[in-house]
């Protein structure tokens, strides 16, 4: 594949989890060889919806860097920047909220079902309201071809085609870029508690900075087969978020499907699967633990990793603020 551009990022209000590693996390430590990317720690979008609680999302700014850098995400090879800081995104947004209908908006299935779970009704911030065209300006101005996101990402990459295609068409030109999602071959990880999704808010989430006793007690307590009463009985693989685990991050393949296979006939007790899945979690973590140990030591050096991403962030999202205003006809001087 030819070196595309990356962009890609996460709110920060609260620890990176597992959901987060499959759907996104691994995906951008695998690209960042061939191509470049930019991580974006997206806090202004985060205050969108928690706009009275910018000390909690100062402090998981710190957070999710030490997520990123702690899974190998390599300051050296991706621009990890804060999303605020670059003012053309900002610029860009006033502009492309002219080229969306209210209407639109509206129907953005994300947003709609944020919405719903927030009960904000009607009093939707007008803010949160309008983030997806905020996230298209993300990813324009980094002229970005490639979009590795979780599923619930894809109408934000559809909104941002159609603001691409029409700021080219009105303003006749080609300065935008269309983006491409790029989706986890991994269908989206269940939460522990077995409900479609790993998220914080649920409450189930395994986070990457978990202790290891932590993570024992998650994975004891995590859902299985309801009707798999006694070890005899014979128990589902299918929406079991125990094999689910095992499948997204175990690596002896075999080990797994023979215990599917046992299980499913009868005579392998949960304790038992689950005994595995926490060695298989736990020699996931260890490294990821150690790297953000030596990060966390060192806050200065990961605040100053952050600055200098940020300075490379501001002149690629300029440069492109300069090609849109040219486009516009809005550079008057
Ligand atoms: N909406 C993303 C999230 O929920 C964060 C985000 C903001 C993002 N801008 C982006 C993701 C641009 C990808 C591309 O965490």
């Amino acid at each position: 594949m030819s070196r595309k551009i990356i962009l890609t990022g996460d709110r920060p209000t609260g620890p990176l989890h597992l959901g987060h590693y499959v759907g996104s996390l691994k995906a951008r430590v695998e690209l960042q060889d061939q191509h470049q990317q930019f991580v974006m720690i997206a806090d202004a979008q985060a205050l969108t919806d928690h706009a009275d609680k910018p000390d909690m999302i100062r402090q998981n700014i710190f957070q999710v860097a030490l997520d990123y850098l702690a899974v190998g995400i390599d300051p050296k090879k991706t621009t990890i920047f804060i999303q605020s800081l670059i003012p053309a995104l900002f610029e860009l947004t006033t502009y492309y909220l002219n080229l969306v209908t209210w209407n639109r908006l509206k129907h953005n299935p994300t947003v709609k079902q944020e919405i719903q779970q927030k009960g904000y009704g009607d009093n939707v911030p007008a803010g949160f309201m309008v983030y997806p065209i905020s996230q298209a300006a993300d990813i324009t101005a980094f002229k970005a071809n490639l979009v590795p996101v979780g599923d619930d990402q894809v109408p934000m990459i559809e909104q941002t085609t159609e603001v691409v295609r029409k700021f080219n068409r009105m303003y006749n030109c080609s300065v935008l870029v269309e983006p491409e999602a790029i989706l986890s071959n991994m269908a989206r990880l269940p939460g522990i508690d077995g409900k479609a999704k790993m998220s914080k808010s649920l409450g189930n989430s395994i986070f990457l900075s978990d202790t290891t006793d932590v993570v024992a007690k998650k994975v004891k307590s995590m859902y299985t087969d309801p009707g798999h009463i006694r070890i005899e009985d014979p128990g589902k693989v299918e929406g079991n978020p125990v094999f689910t685990y095992l499948d997204a991050f175990g690596k002896d393949k075999a080990k797994i499907e023979e215990l599917k296979a046992h299980y499913q006939k009868g005579g392998l007790g949960d304790s038992v699967v689950k005994k595995y899945l926490l060695e298989v979690l736990q020699s996931f973590l260890e490294p990821i633990r150690d790297r953000r140990k030596e990060f966390e030591q060192d806050k200065g050096e990961v605040m100053r990793l952050l600055r200098e991403g940020t300075e490379v962030a501001r002149a690629a999202a300029d440069a492109t603020l300069t090609d849109v205003r040219a486009a516009m006809g809005i550079n008057y001087f």
